[in-house]
């Protein structure tokens, strides 16, 4: 039986993970973890377990308890929020990833940590930015990615430890709001889409960013814990790309839906953290090593995306009455 511990569980990345683990695996136990305690986890069958991923002792116990052989780490804190709180930010993902590698060292588990386009700056080339190239990020978030992934790549060159990253684009996902990047955005435009019929959207309308769906993200992430480590080349994290769009295509996108919604445009500091990560992402190396390809384009993520946040709509309140989902 696989004993699965992730970190950060019930964030954008965890709560659509840990989902699909259960739905997918048979021989399994899933430790979700996280900072925060969760009413709903008392009394139930899920195991959740109250982690800050800096305490090493702690964690080394949840290891111990369940036999953990395989770690998710996706407890983070993303681009915007680290710029607001840089030595938090460090202190989560930097000393957090060491204590995760130290306790894969010592227990000799597989790990998956994600990166992301933040570990790129305005050195780097823009469109298809190639997977090894400059890496001079200008926020304390992109500064903590390139140096877990430097640190993973150590362990695994120096300790043997088998862990496998991606640098994540921003994700798209209706189950749980991403927290605190510069690519919400994308996220929650369609919910003010769908309350308001009006978003005023925090990057300019020609920010274009490389993007991802969720079910894309939760694949690569599977496909890569899967795949045999002879095949993996790269240690320190994959380039991952799915597709690419600017703030007006997608507004274009949903008013295909949704002719009324309006879209207005107040840049404030994320701009500029948008301005200096990439267009386009190059990913060969990923689909030449294990295959990756992604499944949706930017009309099959609005619709599907509109899809599911209409049916969910008495969670979070539509109000906009002309919003109708044929
Ligand atoms: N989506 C993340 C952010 O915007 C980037 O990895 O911070």
């Amino acid at each position: 039986m696989k004993k699965i511990l992730v970190t950060g569980s019930r964030g954008q990345v965890g709560s659509d993970l840990v989902a699909t683990l259960r739905q997918q695996y048979r021989e399994i136990r899933v430790v979700e973890s996280g900072r925060r305690n969760f009413s709903d986890t008392i009394n139930q069958e899920f195991i959740y377990e109250v982690l800050d991923v800096t305490d090493s002792k702690r964690l080394s116990k949840i290891i111990e308890q369940y036999q953990v052989d395989t770690i998710y780490h996706l407890a983070g804190v993303l681009s915007a929020k680290g710029e607001q709180n840089p030595q938090l930010c460090w202190n989560v993902n930097v000393n957090g990833l060491r204590n995760i590698l130290e306790a894969a060292r010592s227990y000799q588990l597989k790990v998956f940590c994600p990166s992301s386009i933040a570990v790129f700056g305005a050195n780097t080339p823009k469109f298809q930015t190639p997977q090894v190239t400059i890496e001079s990020p200008s926020t304390i978030y992109g500064i903590t990615k390139v140096t877990g992934e430097l640190l993973c790549q150590y362990y695994a060159d120096r300790f043997g430890v088998d862990v496998r990253s991606l640098r994540f684009p921003g994700i798209i996902s209706y189950k749980t709001p991403p927290g605190g990047g510069t690519t919400d955005f994308a996220v929650e435009i369609f919910y003010q889409a769908l309350q308001h019929g009006h978003y005023t959207c925090f990057v300019r309308p020609d920010t274009r960013l490389p993007m991802i769906y969720m079910p894309d993200a939760i694949a690569a992430i599977l496909q890569l814990m899967e795949v045999e480590p002879t095949s993996i080349t790269v240690r320190s994290s994959y380039n991952l790309a799915a597709i690419s769009f600017s703030a007006a295509e997608l507004v274009a996108e949903i008013q295909k839906y949704f002719p009324n919604f309006t879209c207005d445009y107040q840049p404030d500091f994320r701009q500029a953290i948008a301005d200096t990560w990439p267009a386009v992402i190059d990913d060969a190396q990923a689909r030449q090593d294990w295959g990756w390809q992604h499944s949706y384009d930017l009309t099959a993520i609005v619709t599907d995306m509109l899809e599911h946040l209409s049916l969910k709509s008495s969670e979070f309140g539509v109000l906009n009455s002309e919003f109708v989902f044929n």
